[in-house]
């Protein structure tokens, strides 16, 4: 006759009370499982939609009244971008360079340097716009005269608007050959 051995420990029935301490843990486990999966897949879908929703309406912005701006002369402005948020400050302004071109002809250049995107100054005693990073020129109407740039300077649209000169903002991505 052989001798009964008891079931090891991991062998035994669980008790009805253990077996609902397991129904919980499971429970809980999953329970914080779908929360971290959900907070982590919030980033997720906001970068997935986020073009959706983008609002890049261009919008026309006035930089100032038609008189004060000289014939044949080129002047730094600055205005609100396309889409300012009410905490950007100073950052929600962009900028560019305008040129009166004739009593109605308005020019507006972007600041950026069509070779790798440095702001471009304006020399008016040359009547040049010169890029400081790797010496690319412009002429006035914006074309490349020398150096790197491979396009002329991104224009925005401009228009006169009851005396006032008025700029469409909007995002001016540097332009790659
Ligand atoms: Fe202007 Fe290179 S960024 S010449």
């Amino acid at each position: 006759m052989t001798a009964k051995t008891n079931p090891p420990e991991s062998r035994k029935p669980a008790s009805p009370e253990l077996l609902s301490r397991r129904a919980f843990l499971e429970r809980v486990t999953f329970i914080l499982g779908g929360i971290g999966t959900l907070a982590m897949s919030v980033p997720l879908v906001g970068y997935v939609l986020a073009p959706v929703f983008k609002n890049d309406v261009p919008k026309w912005r006035p930089v100032g009244k038609v008189g004060d701006f000289k014939v044949g002369e080129t002047v730094a402005i600055s205005f609100d971008n396309a889409a300012p948020l009410p905490w950007d400050g100073q950052t929600g302004k962009t900028g560019a360079w305008l040129r009166r071109n004739s009593e109605t002809e308005f020019i507006a250049f972007a600041l950026t340097c069509t070779h790798l995107g440095c702001p471009v100054r304006w020399m008016a005693s040359a009547e040049l716009f010169m890029c400081p990073c790797h010496g690319g020129v412009y002429y006035k109407d914006g074309s490349v005269a020398a150096g790197p740039p491979p396009k002329p300077l991104p224009r925005f649209e401009t228009r006169i608007n009851n005396g006032v000169v008025e700029v469409k903002t909007q995002p001016v991505a540097i332009q790659r050959s």
